[in-house]
């Protein structure tokens, strides 16, 4: 193995050497849109790379992929796994074709692409391990300890075993019902959090692969295993009645270690009645609460080979929780920042409150000593009251547990009297800013006695901004970390009171997600929760995943168009139309659902513009204008995927929605829809609902509604998405601009100045519901930003930016904005400086790619600009303003 990397170094080395005479290489190469994953079960995996060429213009005029079993051949490019041959195509997202994929097999693979003049480039080396493929591969049994879902503590789950020769590779392949951690000779397995992640446990239920090697030893050995509730045995009690979800039980999981021995034969270890179980210090724990544990209750060694578990007691065994079991791919949750507090303040000597300086979704870790038996509780909040408490009233009101014995978003730590106990909760996350500790007996605490993790889906960053506003750079920041907290392997609507997967609150955000991190893995996994959730007859919930809450009323089109407008997004974004490939049939139910309740194309079925500032919207104006979109969407996949018959159908259908909610609410003497309201004017113009020639006197009206209102905010989340960029879009960029950087009440900047982290869920900070802090279904605003001062856009005919329509405007007051957005096809930076009427505009194109720039209306010259790859400058003359 040792052997292998260095010889794949050396050959790094050399391509980056050979690169400076080359001048192009092909870099990032992605299976499945995650790096040298392990666990893939496709038969035919999605395999992407970049081209690293600075030289303008600069293509990729043919492609070869090679796969091979061994690295060392594929080197010298043998690859009888799979040889693409040489394909005259600029595509860089291929999907494999080769021989089958054998399970539990690592693949290595390498791309040589061919430049503008035909000069070949090779990259270097890349892998992806394939995972169990079929369900007859497992040999572990589904297990778990003797209790029922009404225990409170987390069972604890020990095997020894030996492995006598010399080991070449070992991997664990773990599911679970609930979630797990896993240690090996005492010392826990990868980086994760909360794995697996949640899923509707009883049709979907997720494996995760983990690369052992390095831990396992000739020899003794032990594999440890802690189960917690997660989302699988909800206790306490929430208006969401995960409490009574049908998958309900006490956590269970299944095992295969499989160790490949240097001499080529293999063993598995597996989860069966040789385990044994027992509890241990963590007394209780929930996603809603938080955990307990009781320091005198830890068990030195458990998790190691020499440990006596005489004491321990039998497993038993399950039935499989779902008769689907399936590979983990995508990107984990981690501990992705640590923050040591900003502040601590002493209240008496058994209470102290620390701040963080920043809200978050994460956990805290704890050093504490003090006498045995001492009880100190950590509760986690986002609010102080005047007193310097924790103040928990925004966020606790859906919880229905016994405050007292399941303190909401509280961990309690029994001291075992050593000198110091440390403690970070396993199985749960809050949301917070601050922590209050308070203890049975006076305990001594400062700064470093504590430090909060912010944890979320590890998605990298892919935008970045700067811009001379620091309004905007703080705006921009406060919205990735709204985005971030509320991303755990679903996207949620808070961190704190309810952490359910809100589908109107995901779509709201898509684009500004998309924007700002590569997440494309965590959407894919959301959309297989709706597939698993979809009714027969095409209706979703509201939440998703849910234990069968949510098929209420209100569950229509604005929130859970996610099943048409995320797969959508996805493609435009990543140019793969396989999320939208898979999810085809479901839109179609979908649509085909509210098309049968809604004979005349319109339709009441929905929740509204949910928290307004003030004017309420028609109902019925808004979900039809979602039906549209849907039908819309669906249409264009119909013709993507070549199903005329389905296409003709769906634009129909798009077409007599659009008569209908035209015929019905669009004034068209004084171009206004229904009242008039600022979300009644610009959801039509963002949906593309409103007949060509009456945009103009709609988006006027518009403007004319948001001065009058001083350049504030009318809306709730339906108008707060639409606005900005339907005055963008119809020539009325400087008030959309105006009011993006509005620092006044009601607008996302007054939230700023009063010192928000993270965006809230209402615009009046006096509101007395619907008050958390830490939401994200305002979030359309970071993504904005992009869209506007950056211009950067896909083109639904060359989606994954293989062209970029570049469409910035340079509004009054912004002097400078920089703004770049990692595509597919590489970095594409847009960067401007605007004084005295001109601007200097540069921008790069990413190798293979081109864009097309139309200058915005104040522009002198208004002559549309063909950019090829490579960096341009160009230099804008903008027309003098008038004063109003
Ligand atoms: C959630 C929202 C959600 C809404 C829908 C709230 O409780 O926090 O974000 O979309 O309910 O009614």
């Amino acid at each position: 193995m040792r052997k292998i990397l260095s010889i794949l170094m050396l050959c790094t080395a050399t391509v980056v050497n050979g690169r400076q005479m080359q001048q192009c290489l092909p870099i990032r190469l992605t299976c499945e849109h995650l790096q040298n994953p392990l666990g893939v079960d496709q038969a035919a995996p999605r395999l992407s790379w970049q081209l690293d060429d600075n030289r303008q213009g600069a293509l990729q005029t043919a492609y070869q992929v090679m796969v091979d079993g061994d690295s060392l051949a594929l080197l010298k490019d043998k690859a009888d796994v799979w040889n693409s041959g040489i394909q005259k195509s600029a595509a860089m997202l291929v999907q494999y074709a080769g021989n089958v994929l054998k399970p539990q097999t690592k693949y290595f693979w390498k791309v040589r692409v061919w430049d503008k003049y035909g000069k070949a480039c090779t990259s270097t080396i890349a892998s992806f391990e394939t995972g169990m493929m079929q369900a007859d591969r497992w040999k572990g049994k589904w297990i778990s300890d003797q209790h029922d879902r009404h225990e409170r503590s987390a069972p604890y789950f020990r095997r020894a075993f030996g492995a006598d020769k010399p080991i070449k590779s070992a991997r664990i392949y773990i599911a679970a019902a609930g979630l797990y951690e896993l240690s090996i000779n005492g010392r826990r397995v990868g980086d994760h959090r909360l794995d697996p992640m949640f899923t509707r446990y009883d049709r979907r239920t997720l494996y995760v692969v983990e690369d052992v090697t390095a831990q396992l030893r000739q020899g003794k050995n032990a594999i440890g295993v802690i189960l917690g509730n997660g989302w699988y045995n909800h206790q306490p009690l929430a208006v969401w009645n995960f409490d009574q979800a049908p998958w309900r039980d006490r956590p269970a999981f299944r095992l295969d270690l499989r160790i490949v021995y240097q001499d080529g034969s293999e063993e598995t270890i597996i989860s069966d009645k040789s385990w044994k179980t027992s509890a241990g210090p963590i007394r209780y724990n929930n996603i809603y609460t938080g955990e307990h544990y009781d320091a005198r209750l830890e068990m030195p060694g458990w998790d190691r080979s020499e440990f006596d578990d005489s004491k321990w007691e039998a497993v038993r065994y399950r039935k499989p929780p779902s008769s689907q079991l399936v590979s983990q791919l995508l990107v984990p949750i981690r501990l992705v920042k640590s923050y040591v507090p900003k502040a601590v303040k002493k209240i008496n000597a058994n209470t102290y409150v620390f701040d963080f300086g920043q809200n978050m979704a994460g956990v805290t870790r704890i050093k504490v000593g003090g006498p045995a038996g001492t009880v100190v509780r950590m509760k986690h909040g986002e609010r102080l009251l005047e007193d310097g408490h924790v103040d928990q009233s925004n966020i606790d009101v859906y919880y229905r547990g016994n405050k007292e014995l399941e303190p909401f978003q509280t961990d309690l730590l029994t001291l075992s009297g050593r000198e110091k106990d440390e403690f970070m909760a396993k199985f749960g996350y809050k949301g917070f800013r601050y922590v209050e500790i308070n203890s049975s007996q006076p305990i001594v605490l400062d700064s470093s006695s504590i430090t909060a993790y912010f944890m979320h889906s590890d998605v990298s960053p892919v935008g970045h901004l700067k811009t001379s506003s620091p309004l905007i750079n703080r705006l921009w920041a406060a919205t990735n970390n709204a985005y971030l907290s509320n991303l755990m392997g679903y996207p949620t609507d808070c961190p704190q009171r309810e952490k359910n997967g809100w589908t109107g609150d995901g779509h709201l955000a898509i684009e500004t997600a998309l924007y700002n991190f590569d997440a494309i893995t965590v959407y894919e996994k959301w959309m297989a929760d709706h597939r698993d959730e979809q009714q027969p007859n095409g209706v979703l919930p509201d939440i998703i995943p849910t234990g069968g809450w949510g098929y209420g009323t209100a569950n229509g089109l604005d929130w859970t168009s996610t099943i048409a407008i995320i797969p959508w997004q996805t493609y435009l974004f990543y140019g793969d139309p396989s999320l939208l490939a898979s999810c085809y049939e479901n839109i179609k139910r979908y649509v085909d659902y509210v098309d049968s309740i809604s004979p005349n194309g319109l339709t009441t079925f929905g929740r509204g513009d949910w928290v307004p500032v003030k004017s309420v919207s028609n109902l019925e104006l808004t979900s039809s204008v979602y039906f549209y979109a849907d039908a819309t969407i669906l249409a264009s996949a119909a013709k993507l995927f070549r199903k005329t018959a389905d296409q003709l159908r769906y634009e129909a259908l798009s077409n007599k929605i659009k008569n209908a909610i035209n015929a019905k609410f669009l004034d068209v003497s004084k171009g206004i829809y229904s009242n008039g309201t600022q979300t009644e004017l610009s959801v039509p113009l963002y949906w593309g609902v409103v007949p060509e020639e009456m945009k103009y006197s709609v988006a006027a009206n518009l403007n004319k509604k948001v001065v009058e209102t001083g350049y504030h905010l009318d809306v709730g989340v339906l108008g707060s998405k639409a606005l900005l960029t339907a005055l963008k879009d119809n020539g009325f960029g400087d008030t959309a601009y105006k009011v993006a950087v509005q620092d006044t009440y009601p607008s996302w900047g007054w939230w700023i100045v009063n010192g928000a982290t993270t965006l809230l869920e209402n615009w009046d900070l006096k509101a007395t519901r619907d008050i958390s802090d830490n939401h994200m279904m305002f979030g359309e605003i970071g993504g904005w930003f992009y869209k506007s001062i950056g211009g950067i856009l896909p083109d639904t005919a060359h989606p994954g930016f293989k062209h970029i329509l570049l469409k910035p405007i340079f509004p009054e007051g912004l002097a400078e904005s920089s703004i770049s957005y990692d595509s597919p096809y590489g970095q594409i930076s847009s960067h401007w400086k605007s004084s005295n009427g001109f601007v200097r505009y540069e921008v790069k194109i990413p190798a293979n790619a081109s864009a097309t720039f139309y200058p915005p209306i104040d522009c002198e010259d208004r002559r549309v600009i063909s950019l090829e790859a490579g960096k341009h400058t160009l230099h804008l003359k903008l027309k003098v303003r008038e004063q109003n």
